[in-house]
């Protein structure tokens, strides 16, 4: 067992317009998949389809955990289940500081998994956890005590998005452009924490319009997505040859008569 499955997941937006055309895909355990794609192609659709946003619905096909269906599922019981996505536009939440917010995370997730049964953690156990993942992370101290993405720059966000992963290992994480608008130093960083995650216990789909991520994360597969389906598939050496040719090999518009 250990997968993420996607099976011909069709996604629309509220409006019926559909995004995500038919994508099927396995992740398991130990694994990072890169998905790449223009922008506009659907990936954050994708990921917010695969946490469970209200907003974005699944039209046709499943999505399994350990071969258990969650497509129905709210995306706190996916959670649960072990499914995390760090968000391309992390949201503030003015009020709620990063360490309470981590705190009530993690004890979400510890009631989910003892059969709904509150489970808090420890506090010397969880801060002695989050000053750890802190230095680790390169994540400043003073940010714990501020509110959640409240006046973060964005490599403050991505860090903190791979904080909460840290924290709150899931097994599948799902990262939607948690490269975009990071210096070399942060894009080090968050490289760093998601290799050192990925292993027997958690698998990454990692999302991305560029390939350089991928100069600090060695995918297994790489998978171009090219309006709302998967168009290729192939090893960390195609992420190289979009680098090199783009996707305009991939996209049939721009290979037809106007190309
Ligand atoms: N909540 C939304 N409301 C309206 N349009 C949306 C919404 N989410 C996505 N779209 C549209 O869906 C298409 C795909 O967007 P998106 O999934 O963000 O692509 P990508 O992440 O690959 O750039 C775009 O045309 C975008 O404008
Ligand atoms: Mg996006």
């Amino acid at each position: 067992m250990g997968t993420l499955k996607l099976e011909n997941l069709h996604v629309a937006l509220e409006d019926g317009t559909e995004i995500v055309k038919g994508v099927d895909l396995e992740v398991g355990l130990d694994e990072v998949h890169a998905i790449m794609g223009p922008n506009g192609s659907g990936k954050s659709t994708l990921s917010y389809a695969i946490m469970g946003h209200p907003a974005y619905e699944i039209t046709e096909g499943r999505i399994l955990v350990d071969g258990e269906d969650v497509t129905e599922l709210e995306a706190n019981e996916r959670a649960a289940r072990g499914i995390f996505l760090a968000f391309q536009y992390p949201h503030a939440i003015p009020g709620v500081t990063v360490t309470s917010f981590l705190r009530s995370a993690i004890n979400a997730t510890r009631k989910a998994r003892n059969g709904g049964v509150d489970d808090p953690i420890a506090i010397p156990e969880f801060r002695k956890t989050l000053l750890g993942e802190m230095d680790r992370l390169k994540v400043s101290r003073e940010l714990a005590s501020r509110y959640l993405n409240d006046g973060f720059s964005g490599g403050e966000k991505k860090r903190v998005e791979i904080l909460q992963m840290a924290m709150l290992k899931p097994r599948f994480a799902v990262l939607d452009e948690t490269d975009s608008g990071l210096d070399i130093d942060a894009l080090r960083v968050v490289a760093g924490g998601v290799n050192e995650l990925v292993g027997p216990e958690m698998g990454a789909l990692v999302i991305t319009h560029y390939q350089r991520i991928l100069d600090y994360i060695t995918p297994n597969y790489v998978h171009v997505f090219v309006d709302g389906r998967i168009v290729e598939t192939g090893g960390a050496d195609l992420a190289k040859k979009l680098e090199a040719e783009g996707y305009d090999p991939f996209i049939p518009a721009a290979t037809g008569a106007e190309a």
